[in-house]
């Protein structure tokens, strides 16, 4: 490799790296041979710049190549993936990952846990007692076998290179880059291997993208990436202007998603699930969207999502007694509610802010090492345009520590805006992009 300040000097005038020369950066990279304040200059100047489809390709299938990825043949079926960009009250893997695997999808899943305003589904599935994310692979394969689903934790050597890029990313400004974003995620995607991806690309104030072309292009980049890695890749954007269903918080979320695998859950929850579950069956089986969609529909009604479910949570090792009967979760000993100031339409929420004040509750972590509090969170009581009279609840908080209600309290407060007319409700559902 030429020097690499040279490389640097390079990307930041705009021009092309070899595909060569991005193998070698991120091997050398990942194996400590290149200095952590090169690599940030590098991605400063990939911030500035840009990089074209060949080489965001080669960056994002050199990243998945720096660690393990799946071999899921001995699965048999064609193996769909999910991935959402992240949100706040976003349970969406717990419902339709258990919808399409009882339509016949096989669904090996890798997870993350949550940082910051978003939370993980590793964390919401660990907050029914019991539950194991830290099956070994061939477990994890059996489980697939068996169940038709299983839900992992992300391994230390699943796309290694992404995980030391990420560190640095978030120590140099430079998260908010659409190719370092859609070279992430998909490094991640491709290395867990299965046959198709589905991305639920989020947008709006409770997203990682609040702007929706920026969405837009993200969505365009990462559906590109998966088509030049032979995967059948498809995106779809939807709103997070405000939380999705009602539940935000690890065990409140996952009392909301069973009553969704009932067919019971919120109705923006079931619309997102119901479109998600429908890609990816219609990807799965190649049938069409309405057919898929009826599928899905299907599987709640008749309750065999419900039972994966189940059948998932014993599994891994669960306490199916808490599945089965929702009323016997833990519920935090202390809890307060927010009241409508005046009376009117809600006309905003500050999702991210809801997040937020979520997280301080207990229900989230702002550093990896940080404990979470299974019951911690919030049920917001009114969404977007609904009518709420002064001194009606707009929400109740609920948390395990009197030290953490005040600021929670003060911080959730500020979330809501209440006007006399209602306004517009964004759309749930945006674009679908395909290749
Ligand atoms: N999620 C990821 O996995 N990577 C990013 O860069 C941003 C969000």
């Amino acid at each position: 490799m030429e020097r690499f300040v040279d490389l640097i000097q390079d990307k930041k005038n705009g021009k092309e790296l070899s595909d060569e020369t991005i193998r070698e950066m991120i091997a050398s990279f990942t194996k400590g041979e290149i200095p952590d304040y090169q690599m940030s200059a590098m991605l400063m100047a990939i911030c500035f710049t840009g990089l074209n489809d060949r080489e965001l390709t080669t960056m994002t299938l050199a990243m998945r190549d720096s660690g393990k990825v799946n071999d899921l043949s001995a699965i048999r079926g064609i193996k769909v993936d999910k991935h959402s960009t992240g949100g706040v009250g976003d349970k969406t893997t717990l419902i339709i990952g258990p919808i399409a695997a009882s339509c016949g999808i096989p669904i090996a899943k890798m997870s993350g846990r949550g940082l910051g305003f978003t939370g993980g589904t590793i964390d919401k599935l660990e907050s029914i007692p019991g539950f194991h994310t830290d099956l070994s692979t061939a477990d994890f394969y059996d489980a697939v076998k068996e169940i038709g689903i299983c839900v992992n934790g992300q391994t230390e050597d699943l796309a290694p290179a992404d995980k030391k890029i990420y560190a640095l990313r978030d120590a140099t400004a430079t998260v908010e880059s659409i190719p370092l974003i859609a070279s992430s995620v998909m490094s991640k995607k491709l290395a867990s291997g299965s046959d198709c991806i589905v991305l639920d690309v989020t947008t709006g104030n409770g997203a990682f993208m609040k702007d929706y072309d920026q969405a837009l292009a993200l969505a365009k980049k990462m559906v590109t990436i998966g088509h030049h890695a032979g995967k059948k890749t498809i995106a779809i954007l939807t709103s997070m202007e405000e939380p999705l269903g009602y539940a935000i918080g690890n065990n409140l979320e996952v009392k909301e998603a069973i009553q969704a695998l009932h067919g019971q859950g919120p109705e923006d929850l079931m619309t997102v699930c119901y479109t998600l579950a429908a890609h990816m069956i219609s990807l799965g089986k190649d049938i069409s969207f309405e057919e898929a969609k009826a599928e899905a529909m299907e599987s709640v009604r008749s309750g065999k999502a419900f039972e994966t479910f189940t059948a998932m949570v014993q599994k891994q090792g669960g306490d199916v007694s808490y599945i089965l009967h929702p009323e016997s979760f833990p519920v935090s000993p202390i809890q307060a509610d927010i009241t409508a100031s005046r009376s009117g339409y809600v006309a905003h929420i500050d999702t991210e802010g809801v997040g937020i004040a979520a997280g301080i509750l207990g229900a989230g972590r702002s550093k990896k090492e940080d404990d979470i509090d299974p019951c911690a969170g919030i049920i917001l009581h009114k969404k977007l345009g609904q009518y709420v009279q002064q001194g009606e609840s707009l929400a109740t908080l609920y948390t395990s520590k009197e030290t953490l209600l005040s600021p929670g309290i003060h911080h959730l407060e500020r979330c809501f805006e209440i006007s006399e007319t209602p306004s517009k409700i964004p759309a749930l559902i945006g674009d679908c992009i395909t290749i």
